[in-house]
């Protein structure tokens, strides 16, 4: 980790069209900053009070030339606009066998929480040269997760999930900032990302857990599943119908408001939702009987809840 450096290292696989982007659009200023200015100060000089320059038959208007910048900046915006979309499109999309981790900000301290059960405050240990996905949420006010050498920065918001993704791709230590102001400490929100190789990364995540005993996410969320009376209708019951959640995570439910019906994905905002507001889409073909569970359930503990609904989700649906 450098201390201090005009570029950021470059260590994920978007760095460099990030950077190849920018550079392409500093070009392109530059070149046109000059070229004006350069034109402003001979036509200064040349048309000066008292030089005797040719001032006769001054043309008013010069198609071609109007044609020339009309069309050329079209062309450029253009290219730069497709261009940027399919980097923007590359880093909003995470690949599908990306590994998630979960980061919770807080005033002013970024908590990471590890599916496998390992946590860390103000660091991120991810493995090289696999893609990781990060899920995002906020306790407090607005904060936002940055890491330059990756070239990402997504918002940490209050009340809902962002992601981002990287695949990083040189082992090392690197600069992990907040980068919205959110209080007094705002400058003191910072941390180190730490790339490991795989193989050190899974001997990382498994360091300690014997005497300090990690418990996998999805283990806790199950006990919180049950603490907050979760099991007591979304599993075998008797008086409450409502919907068994194996198999949920990550495919299509059907949702009915009155007479209208609708599809959405159970991904990690429709659980996070479906808890705290739970009357917002409810699953076609059931009373809107549960109760809200906002202001109850800490961020993390909805992360563990999450993760069991994600675990238990891939069992499939069973008769
Ligand atoms: Cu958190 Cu600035």
């Amino acid at each position: 980790m450098r201390e201090f450096s005009l570029i950021p290292d470059s260590a994920s696989t978007i760095a460099s069209r990030v950077d190849l982007v920018t550079l392409f659009a500093i070009a392109i200023i530059v070149f046109f900053l000059s070229f004006i200015a350069l034109n402003v100060l001979y036509f200064a000089v040349r048309y000066r009070r008292g030089n005797p320059a040719d001032r006769e038959n001054a043309p008013s208007h010069n198609d071609r030339l109007e044609m020339l910048w009309i069309v050329v900046p079209l062309i450029i915006a253009m290219v730069l606009f497709v261009w940027t979309s399919i980097v923007f499109f590359l880093q909003s999309d995470p690949p599908p066998d990306a590994s998630t981790i979960y980061v919770v900000g807080k005033q002013w301290m970024w908590k990471v929480a590890h599916p496998e059960g390992k946590k860390e405050i103000n660091e991120l240990h991810v493995p090289l040269g696999r893609p990781v996905r990060l899920v995002l949420t906020s306790q407090d006010v607005i904060h936002d997760f940055y890491i330059p050498a990756f070239r990402v920065k997504v918002d940490a918001v209050p009340g809902r999930y962002t992601e981002m993704w990287f695949e990083a791709t040189k082992v090392g230590t690197y600069r992990l900032f907040c980068a919205e102001y959110c209080g007094t400490y705002h400058s003191g929100m910072i941390g180190q990302v730490k790339v490991m190789d795989p193989v050190d990364y899974e001997a990382w995540l498994r360091e300690n857990s014997a005497d300090t005993g990690y418990v996998p996410m999805a283990a806790e969320g199950e006990k919180l599943f049950v603490q907050y009376h979760c099991a007591g209708c979304h599993r075998e019951s008797q008086v409450v119908k409502a919907p068994r959640l194996e198999g949920v995570y990550g495919h299509t439910v059907p949702i009915q408001n009155g007479k209208e019906v609708g599809f959405v994905i159970a991904d990690d905002r429709y659980i996070r939702d479906s808890i705290l507001l739970p009357k917002s889409q409810v699953v076609a073909g059931y009373e809107p009987l549960m109760p809200s569970y906002n202001d109850q359930i800490p961020e993390e503990d909805l992360l563990k809840i999450i993760e069991y609904i994600k675990s238990i989700g891939a069992k499939g649906v069973t008769e």
